[in-house]
């Protein structure tokens, strides 16, 4: 029986999270949900934002479910979800964005999978205030997390039969910071000779999405472009609500949609728990389940593609469970 932390989060995390465990309870899948909870409510109930309990289970089952977090702007604590990245240097997150028949108002054939650089950029926290009116932010690049997150979108290229790597930068403003992230994907393509290789301004690939976004296969980027990029490509495919994503080091998985906590919509069963079933079959990939991740994406894709149930979100009045019984009516077992 394999253990599998679950985090059920905050705000919709919960909703999401528990309609996504019912759908795998349904498939019988040898697994033991271990679940400790992090954030916000945690810390209301026992002081600690990220209890010794969870750390301890991360570090002991290695694959973890995890529901969105909430991060106060502007104020208070430092984001646990960025402080669990880097703590088990899940350095790669990656998140597929796909067309699905049905929804998303004007694009067809989207296709892509954004490789995100999760554990430095602009994300580590170093920020200054020098007086009132100046304040600075530190961004770090290394040679070791470029190399790492290129080598990783390249070899899932090859794994998975893409065609081309976007390499997405602005080194032309920050030629060091930048200069340094695009010469290590630069020399990491050149071992990947069947995958075709281009690199784009981060400006300009904005555009290019919204323009052509059939045109891009797998892209390749730092935490602040990727993070952005990856809601940016949500939106062209339907929204947050959609989009799944995995957080990946050297034998640590963390499993979480791309959405928040969405605390506009909390606590009235209206979330769509889609991405965070989707996350879930990437998890299911990730452990050697690939026939339940298929009958979950394919249940799933067909629940859409019917227009039956639908979440607010994707334009339908039916509620969290109610969608989330139409997925377990069409996993065809
Ligand atoms: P958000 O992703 O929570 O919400 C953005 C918009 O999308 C809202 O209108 C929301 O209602 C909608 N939405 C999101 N997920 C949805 C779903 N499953 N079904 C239907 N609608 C959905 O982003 P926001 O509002 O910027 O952040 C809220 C909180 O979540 C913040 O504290 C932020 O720091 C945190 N957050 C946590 C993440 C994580 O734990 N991985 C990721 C992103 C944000």
């Amino acid at each position: 029986m394999r253990k599998i932390t679950l985090i059920p989060g905050d705000g919709i995390g919960p909703e999401v999270i528990f309609a996504t465990k019912k759908i795998v309870d349904f498939l019988n899948i040898d697994i033991d949900w271990e679940i400790i909870n992090a954030g916000e409510n945690t810390y209301k109930k026992t002081g600690e934002y990220i209890p010794k309990t969870l750390i301890d289970s991360i570090n002991k089952n290695k694959i973890v479910l995890k529901g969105p977090i909430t991060t106060p702007v502007g104020k208070g604590f430092r984001s646990i979800n960025v402080s669990l990245r880097k703590k088990f240097d899940t350095y790669a997150n990656i998140r597929p964005l796909k067309s699905l028949h049905g929804v998303g108002k004007m694009y067809k054939n989207v296709d892509l999978v954004v490789f995100r650089e999760n554990t430095e950029g602009l994300y580590i926290g170093i920020e200054n205030k020098i007086n009132e009116d100046k304040t600075q932010a530190i961004k770090v690049t290394t040679r070791k997390a470029s190399e790492r997150i290129a080598k990783k979108a390249f070899d899932y290229a090859i794994d998975n039969k893409r065609k081309k790597v976007t390499a997405v930068h602005k080194a032309n403003i920050l030629k060091i910071t930048d200069g340094l992230f695009l010469e290590c994907v630069r020399e990491i393509s050149k071992k990947y000779p069947s995958i075709e290789y281009e690199e784009k301004i981060i400006d300009n690939m904005c555009m290019q999405l919204v323009m052509n976004p059939e045109k891009y296969d797998i892209l390749v980027t730092t935490n602040l472009y990727g993070d952005i990029l990856s809601d940016l490509s949500s939106g062209l495919v339907g929204g947050l609500g959609l989009t799944p994503g995995a957080n990946i080091g050297d034998d640590i998985g963390i499993f979480e949609a791309v959405h928040g906590s969405a605390p506009d919509i909390a606590g009235r069963f209206v979330a769509n728990p889609a991405a965070c079933i989707l996350s879930a079959a990437m998890m299911l990939d990730y452990i050697g389940e690939k026939f339940s991740a298929d009958l979950i994406r394919n249940a799933l894709y067909k629940v859409i593609e019917d227009g039956n149930n639908l979440t607010r979100d994707l334009g339908g009045n039916s509620n969290t469970w109610e969608f989330t019984q139409s997925i377990i009516n069409n996993l065809c077992i």
